[in-house]
C-alpha cells in the first residue's frame, strides 16, 4: 500500500442546526475579535451564527463582498479589511469563493508574504490566525481541503494556493445553511461534488484510504441530488448532499481531481461559466474518454451511481455514464458548451489552456493530449 497523508481539520461538526456552534468554537480558541468573510446571498443564512457570536460577546466584523469566483484584486480588498480588523479568528461562511478567500486571508493578513508568491504547492509560509469554515453550498468541499483558487488578474488564469496551512482548524457543516440555495446552484454545486468523488476514485493516485470517501460520496450524491434540487427544503436530502460534499472535500488533499477539472477551468476563466456547471457539462465526456483505460474503476463508480450492472466492467462503466447523463438532465445541467456562450473557435485555445493544468492532468488515468482535449470539448459542444 502506498504512503498517503490525510490532512483534516482538528474538529468537524456535522448536523442540522449546528451553525451557531461556530461561536463556541471561536470563543474556545481564545478569540474575541473575529472577521467573518462571506457573500451577499449568504447573509440571511448566517443570521443564527451572528446572533450566537453576539451572545458569546465576540466583536464581529462582516466582510460580505465575495459575490463571484474571486480574483486576486477581490482577495486584496478582503485582506485590507483584515489588516484593519486584526482578527484573532477568521470565519468563512459561504460557497467555495468565500471560503477560499477566508482561508488565504487568515494565512496572509499578518504575513509579509504576497499572495502571488503563495501560488503553487506548499509555497504558503504559515498561518497564525485560527480559521473556522461553514459551507453553505454542497459542492466545493473547500471547507476541508488544502486548496484555494483565485483568478490572477494579470493573465486571467485560475491559480491555486495548495498548503496544509489552508486546512481550517474547525469546520461546521450545517445542512440547514443550504436549504435556501436556489435549484440551479444546488444542481451545479452538487455536480461539482460528484466530480470530486468520481475523479478521486478514478485517479492515477487513488488510494484505498480515500476510496472509502469517494465511493460513499458518489452514492450519497447520486441518491439525493435530484431530490435536493426539486425540494430544496428536504433536510434529509440536504444532509446527504452536505455529507457527500464533505467526503468530496476530504478526497481533495490526498488525491485531488483530474481531467474534468483541468478542462473545466478554461470555461470559467474565458467564459465565466460557473465552476460546477463547467464540470457538469464535461463529466460524461471525460468518463467516455477515460473508462476504456480503467474499466474496473469506472464500473465501481457506476455501481455507486446506482447504474445497472452489465456483462463486463466496460459495459457497467457505460451504464454509469448514462446514469450521469440522466442525473444531469433531471437536474437541469445537461447543457452544451455552445449554449453557455462558448464559440466554436474557442475550442483550440481552451484546449491549450487546459493542457497547462498539469497539476491535475497528472492525476488522470489516461494521458490527455491537446488533440484529446479538443475532441472532448467538441463532443460536449
Ligand atoms: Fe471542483
Amino acid at each position: 500500500m502506498k504512503v498517503v497523508t490525510l490532512q483534516q481539520p482538528k474538529r468537524i461538526v456535522f448536523g442540522a442546526g449546528s451553525a451557531p456552534q461556530a461561536a463556541e468554537e471561536v470563543a474556545a480558541m481564545g478569540a474575541r475579535r473575529v472577521l467573518v468573510v462571506t457573500s451577499p446571498p449568504v447573509l440571511p443564512a448566517a443570521k443564527g451564527l451572528l446572533e450566537a457570536c453576539a451572545k458569546a460577546h465576540l466583536a464581529v466584523t462582516v466582510y460580505g463582498d465575495i459575490d463571484r469566483e474571486p480574483t486576486v484584486a477581490m482577495f486584496r480588498r478582503a485582506l485590507e479589511q483584515a489588516k484593519a480588523v486584526k482578527p484573532q479568528a477568521v470565519v468563512g461562511v459561504g460557497g467555495g469563493s468565500a471560503l477560499d478567500v477566508a482561508k488565504v486571508v487568515a494565512a496572509l493578513w499578518d504575513s509579509r508574504q504576497d499572495v502571488t508568491d503563495a501560488f503553487g504547492q506548499d509555497k504558503l509560509t504559515g498561518r497564525a490566525t485560527p480559521l473556522v469554515c461553514l459551507p453553505t453550498t454542497s459542492g466545493t468541499g473547500s471547507e476541508v481541503s488544502p486548496n484555494a483558487l483565485l483568478v490572477d488578474d494579470a493573465d486571467g488564469r485560475k491559480k491555486a494556493v495548495v498548503s496544509p496551512h489552508l486546512v481550517p482548524d474547525a469546520v461546521i457543516v450545517d445542512p440547514l445553511l443550504a436549504v435556501t440555495m436556489p435549484p440551479e446552484t444546488t444542481a451545479a454545486t452538487g455536480m461539482d461534488a460528484l466530480v470530486h468523488c468520481i475523479e478521486a476514485y478514478a485517479n492515477a493516485h487513488a488510494h484505498v484510504a480515500v476510496d472509502l470517501y469517494a465511493l460513499e460520496g458518489v452514492r450519497l450524491i447520486a441518491g439525493n441530488l435530484a431530490r435536493a434540487v426539486e425540494h430544496g427544503d428536504d433536510v434529509a436530502a440536504r444532509s446527504a448532499m452536505s455529507l457527500g460534499s464533505l467526503y468530496g472535500g476530504l478526497c481533495q488533499g490526498p488525491v485531488n481531481t483530474a481531467a474534468v477539472h483541468a478542462l473545466a477551468y478554461p470555461l470559467g476563466e474565458m467564459y465565466h461559466v460557473p465552476h460546477g456547471l463547467a464540470n457538469a457539462v464535461l463529466l460524461a465526456e471525460v468518463m467516455e474518454f477515460n473508462s476504456p483505460a480503467a474499466p474496473q474503476r469506472y464500473a465501481d463508480v457506476a455501481r455507486a451511481l446506482g447504474a445497472e450492472v452489465g456483462r463486463d466492467d466496460l459495459e457497467t462503466a457505460r451504464a454509469g455514464i448514462r446514469a450521469v447523463r440522466e442525473l444531469s438532465a433531471r437536474c437541469g445541467v445537461a447543457r452544451r458548451l455552445g449554449e453557455l456562450g462558448v464559440p466554436a473557435e474557442a475550442i483550440t485555445p481552451m484546449a491549450e489552456a487546459a493542457m497547462k493544468v498539469t497539476r491535475l492532468l497528472v492525476n488522470n488515468l489516461r494521458p490527455v493530449t491537446q488533440a484529446d482535449a479538443e475532441s472532448i470539448y467538441r463532443k460536449a459542444y
